[in-house]
């Protein structure tokens, strides 16, 4: 091998340390910027209070980073709890006490014995980095969590999101629609999900059916 060839497996891993979220959100060709998560937030939100019937008061974020949904859940809804998990040591020493985060990945859900199921649950931009076996045992207990709407931000292979793309996994969309299904979980777009209980109580067309449905359309004056 050339002396200036490092091998994978002899690199370190990968840090989500303070430099990794000044690149990838604050540098000034950062992809994801302010005005996209204020929109992101306001319709995680406005769906949660749709099909909850009432203002969301709490949350749970796994895989939070910095907790940046925090200071923008908390203009839009001050009595709302907040709860951030993620392995970043820098992400949890830097904005832990400020916006309640707390050190752990999604295969430490099953370790914290939550009371009851959050009203909202995020994981954006986390699973597409993960390897299958976290993601497989991690959804079935996040989807136990999920009291109103989880909102499950994940790219796929089809995909060109601008980004970090280093340990970036492409799969495919059907892998992750049957991986949510088998954790119960339907799904109502805009990659939104609610939990199948909650989903016998919206209406037939709040659901999404990836079949497309199988009934022929009626015939009409172009039929
Ligand atoms: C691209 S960042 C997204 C951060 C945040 N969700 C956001 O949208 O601002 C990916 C995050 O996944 C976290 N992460 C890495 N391994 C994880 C795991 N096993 N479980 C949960 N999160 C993990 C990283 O620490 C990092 O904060």
């Amino acid at each position: 091998m050339p002396p200036n060839v490092v091998p994978r497996n002899a690199m370190p891993p990968k840090s989500y340390d303070r430099a990794y979220f000044d690149r990838w959100y604050r540098a000034s060709d950062a992809p994801r910027g302010d005005a996209e998560l204020e929109r992101q937030v306001a319709l995680a939100v406005a769906a949660t209070e749709s099909v909850l019937n009432r203002d969301v008061e709490s949350v749970l974020d796994v895989g939070c980073g910095e907790g940046r949904w925090q200071p923008v859940l908390h203009r839009l809804r001050p009595e709302l709890i907040y709860f951030g998990l993620d392995p970043s040591t820098y992400a949890v020493e830097r904005f832990g006490a400020e916006r309640n985060l707390i050190a752990g990945g999604l295969e430490d859900l099953p370790t914290y014995a939550f009371d009851d199921p959050f009203d909202l649950v995020v994981c954006a931009d986390v699973l597409h980095y993960l390897d299958d076996e976290t993601v497989l045992r991690g959804m079935d207990v996040l989807a136990e969590l999920v009291g109103g709407l989880a909102v499950l931000e994940v790219f796929t292979g089809a995909d060109r999101p601008a980004g970090d793309r280093d340990g970036f996994r492409q799969r495919p969309a059907s892998w992750y629609r049957r991986v949510f299904e088998g954790a119960g979980l339907v799904p109502v777009g805009l990659q939104m999900y609610v939990h199948r209980e909650t989903a016998e109580i919206l209406d037939e067309l709040d659901r999404l059916d990836p079949s497309g449905g199988s009934d022929p359309l009626p015939s009409g004056p172009r039929g």
